[in-house]
């Protein structure tokens, strides 16, 4: 038995592939390479090139490896490009999601994880927010996830498929060990761009908007360590396996820091007082977005090891400098 991991070459999917060999669980990648890496998929781990959305050859491999579950990350994930190209972001992200559920009922792939987001929600208004709170995505990157969520709900009562679909609030740090990081090359996540002003490899950074009705003014973010991120679906494959029921959960810490306080523990553990100006609000931007947590910890027995935002910090700019080194 085999997990076919798509997207396995990024960011999130390459500490998955991590966590799933330290389980001792045998992965398979699927990645285009759109944004992913050779590099990121450790050796031994067989990794075929091809567009996910491709349903013929996802059947040949779940025959080929004998594949009993798909953790599924393989997607575009910026909000802004979702705006201005909404329907690469809909064939991207739903579309090939469609072909790669329906590969998965033909090829009897029973179960299935699914990377959702936090953005289903859009501005949630009630901190933290729960997974029964109303879903009013306010993009089209997260419309794309959640039209995901519902194919998922429909092909679980119509065939035999469970799913987990994990809502990630705001995944950052690196794999303690160093194996792995978040290496896109055009960055928009604020601890990547905070590591990168750090290491001088851009002259400063913007906060977006200090006008919020936050504590500071700032945003404020519920951030996940990517490899606790990754353990989550280790425990979501555990519950499926187990014959537990389909289900949405919130993968977060159930609290949130602002930007300013994120850029100041990055001058902190980097002893670098970078520029930072203030900036008008980047558009689509939620106040706040803090996730509960009760229900990843209860129905899936999730427990995080790395709830300690220095340390998530200190493990970016740790995988930056690394990164930096290794392309000069
Ligand atoms: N920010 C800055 N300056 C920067 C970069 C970001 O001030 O240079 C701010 C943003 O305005 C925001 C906060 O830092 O207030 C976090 O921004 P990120 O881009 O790191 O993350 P987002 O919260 O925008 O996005 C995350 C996920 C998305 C998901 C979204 C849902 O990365 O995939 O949450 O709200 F869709």
């Amino acid at each position: 038995m085999a997990v076919l991991v798509t997207g396995g070459a990024g960011y999130i999917g390459s500490h998955m592939v991590l966590a799933l060999l330290d389980a001792g669980e045998t992965p398979v990648v699927l990645d285009d390479l759109s944004t992913g890496f050779v590099w990121a998929v450790p050796e031994g781990v067989p990794l075929i090139v091809h567009d996910y959305g491709d349903g013929a050859r996802v059947a040949q491999i779940i025959a080929h490896y004998s594949i009993d579950a798909i953790v599924h990350f393989a997607a575009k994930i910026v909000v802004e490009d979702s705006v201005s190209e909404p329907l690469a972001y809909y064939d991207n992200n739903t579309s090939k999601s469609r072909n790669l559920i329906e590969a998965a009922v033909a090829g009897g792939v029973k179960h299935f994880i699914f990377s959702s987001t936090a953005a289903v929600y859009g501005e949630p208004g009630d901190e933290p927010v729960s997974e029964d709170a109303r879903l009013a995505p306010m993009s089209p990157y997260g419309r794309s996830k959640l039209m995901v969520e519902w194919m998922l709900e429909d092909a679980g009562v119509a065939h035999d498929l469970r799913y987990v679909a994990l809502r990630y609030f705001n995944v950052a740090g690196a794999d303690p060990q160093g194996r792995s990081g978040e290496s896109t090359a055009h960055a928009t996540h604020l601890i990547k761009i905070a590591a990168q002003a750090a290491l001088g490899l851009r002259p400063g950074m913007k906060i977006f908007g200090t006008d919020y009705a936050t504590p500071d003014g700032s945003c404020l973010r519920d951030y996940i360590q990517v490899s606790d991120l990754a353990r989550a679906h280790l425990d979501a494959l555990r519950h499926l396996r187990a014959g537990g029921q389909s289900i949405a959960c919130n993968c977060g810490y159930a609290h949130g820091a602002s930007v300013i306080e994120v850029i100041d523990i990055m001058k902190k553990v980097s002893g670098v007082d970078f520029p930072v100006t203030l900036a008008e609000r980047r558009a689509g931007d939620p106040a706040a977005i803090v996730a509960s947590n009760a229900r990843i910890t209860s129905q899936l027995g999730w427990q995080p090891q790395f709830d300690d935002l220095t340390e998530i910090v200190r493990q970016a700019l740790a995988w930056e400098r690394r990164l930096h080194e290794r392309t000069n």
